[in-house]
């Protein structure tokens, strides 16, 4: 394949890793760097691109193929970076372009691609399109590039319409026009400070194409787009009426969400990618009511990938997994997109706590639950994501096994939904604690100041030092798991799995030479071996024929 995408490495030397095979997006491991809080190369607490830069060769010995990096744009971080006040700079707590350039190319010198975000839906109220509209008062060119509107009520003091904000309260604010009078509404989503754009105004689209060709042309391997389901709201922005939103949010088609004019914008945007060399892809945030939905992001002339949130929020539970499993490879087989599975992310409690708790909780949990318990059950759950076919997702720390911190102090927190009330939770923050590099020492190795969430006390125990060479650790399982990924990349291809039988709450499947068992239940399980061990998640025993799984273990086998 072409290599002349790729921004020649500082090593020119290193340019033959950076050699992958075509599709090869299809069976990746694509791991997210949540840029906040990964590591900290000037010592303000916070993390940096060049702190990311000088982790880029520990990427690579993981193993991933690729890294998506959350938001680092200028901005107010009133959402933490995904509300973006200028695309095309770099926030400086992150750096600058030149940081970003150094990144890219490093990562491509070790054979890494670099997927960055780009948050369509909505800007920040400090971008400047929202600040001249806001100046320019009512009628200006630019509110209409906004959703601005009149208010309902005598004097214009109801919002527009019922829509809720999903992180709580209305999805409209009121401004104060610039003669002082309070005068139109805008609407936002998210929080007042993310103004959502009118998709429907040919600038916005104009400007988005060509943000896409700054970061191309900067040398990134693809986008992930953020609130994907949004971008086009349904006609008139009609009221939701007597309905529960947040019942009908991920569960029904809204007129905010998922409207099918979206679709319009990905072909539009997939032209503009394929006029570049190299296979770049775009992932689709897109949270809808089915997989089969989902589906529709990623036809041939759209998207690339999609994130199986359906996925994501099930219960460690053999029969629902299954049903996912296959549902989501039904969906994606007849438009030929890789499936996808993740299992956490910078916006959900982290695996190895909901894990630890009892199912149906949902993915905002802000209880401990039992520890040993989450841990056996997330990398039993790891070693399944990472046998099934198709690309995954893995979000920075869950390599260590870390769990959510629930006890955060409410001083310390920064999620805007936790102050807006009503919408989600608001707990992200538990999952956005800055990762620990080192027994000990400053932030555990994050930075050389201190770290802007507080980590906890054992943190240093579950650090990449601690668990680095130890076999039983669980950066070591997973980095046996991507190694042997990467030695057979039959792993993560394809498109299709054969269910073997199994007894209740074990999954068990074939995938060409391989075997993976999965035992999500409380009791151990007798199973006969079909080949050689190749990674259990957990101790199991082998007599005969036989092996014996504990509750809460996957093991792969190959049977060459
Ligand atoms: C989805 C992002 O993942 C989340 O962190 C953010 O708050 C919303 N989109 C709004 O941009």
């Amino acid at each position: 394949m072409s290599q002349q995408h790729l921004a020649a490495p500082a090593d020119e030397t290193a340019v033959a890793t950076v050699a992958q095979h075509r599709d090869w997006w299809r069976g990746a491991v694509i791991y997210q760097v949540y840029p906040r809080s990964f590591a900290d190369s000037n010592g303000d607490g916070m993390g940096d691109l060049e702190g990311v830069r000088a982790r880029l060769p520990y990427l690579r010995d993981l193993g991933v193929d690729a890294v998506w990096l959350s938001p680092f744009y200028a901005s107010p971080q009133a959402d933490a970076g995904y509300d973006v006040a200028d695309y095309r700079a770099v926030d400086p707590m992150f750096g600058n372009l030149l940081d970003a350039d150094a990144l890219i190319r490093d990562a491509h010198g070790l054979g890494l691609r670099i997927i960055v975000d780009l948050v369509p839906n909505h800007s920040s109220d400090q971008h400047e399109w929202f600040k001249r509209a806001l100046a320019e008062g009512p009628g200006s060119p630019l509110r209409e590039r906004y959703h601005f509107r009149p208010g309902k009520g005598k004097n214009g003091e109801l919002p527009p319409n019922d829509w809720e904000s999903i992180f709580g309260g209305p999805a409209w604010t009121r401004v104060t026009e610039p003669d002082g009078t309070p005068g139109e509404w805008y609407l936002h989503l998210f929080a007042p400070e993310q103004p959502d754009f009118n998709w429907e105004h040919p600038a916005v689209g104009d400007e988005f194409r060509s943000i896409l060709r700054f970061w191309l042309d900067m040398g990134v391997d693809g986008f992930r787009i953020d609130v994907a389901h949004g971008l086009v709201k349904a006609e008139g922005l009609p009221d939701l009426g007597d309905h529960d939103q947040l019942k009908l949010l991920g569960n029904d088609v809204m007129p905010f969400f998922d409207q099918d004019g979206v679709h319009e914008v990905y072909r539009q945007w997939r032209t503009v990618l394929d006029e570049y060399a190299g296979d770049r892809i775009f992932v689709a945030e897109a949270w809808t009511p089915t997989v089969e939905r989902t589906a529709h992001y990623v036809r041939p002339d759209e998207l690339h990938q999609a994130f199986n949130f359906q996925y994501l929020s099930t219960d460690w539970d053999a029969d629902e997994l299954r049903v996912v499993i296959d549902r989501t490879l039904d969906a994606m087989r007849p438009v030929g997109a890789p499936a996808t599975w993740v299992l956490s992310n910078h916006d959900v409690t982290r695996h190895a706590t909901r894990f630890a708790n009892p199912p149906g909780l949902g993915t905002q949990i802000r209880t401990e639950g039992d520890r040993a318990l989450g841990l056996r059950r997330a990398r039993a759950a790891t070693l399944l994501m990472l046998a099934l076919p198709g690309s995954a997702y893995l979000y920075q720390g869950e390599e260590l096994g870390l769990p959510d911190v629930v006890d955060l102090p409410d001083e310390v927190r920064q999620d805007p939904a936790y102050f807006r009330g009503a919408g989600q939770d608001g707990f992200r923050d538990g999952c956005r604690v800055p990762i620990p590099w080192t027994r000990t020492g400053s932030s555990y190795g994050f930075g050389t100041g201190g770290s802007w969430l507080p980590q906890p006390a054992n943190w240093g125990e579950l650090s990449v030092e601690a668990q680095t060479g130890d076999p039983h650790s669980t950066l070591e399982l997973y980095r046996a798991a991507l190694a042997a990924r990467r030695e057979h990349p039959s792993l993560g291809a394809g498109e299709s799995l054969e269910w073997l039988p199994a007894p209740d709450g074990v999954l068990s499947f074939r995938r060409g030479e391989f075997v993976c068992v999965a035992n999500t239940t409380t009791t151990p399980v007798t199973v006969p071996s079909p080949g050689r061990v190749l990674l259990t998640s957990g101790e199991v025993t082998t007599t005969g024929t036989e092996t014996t799984l504990p509750a809460d273990t996957t093991v792969w086998w190959t049977t060459a």
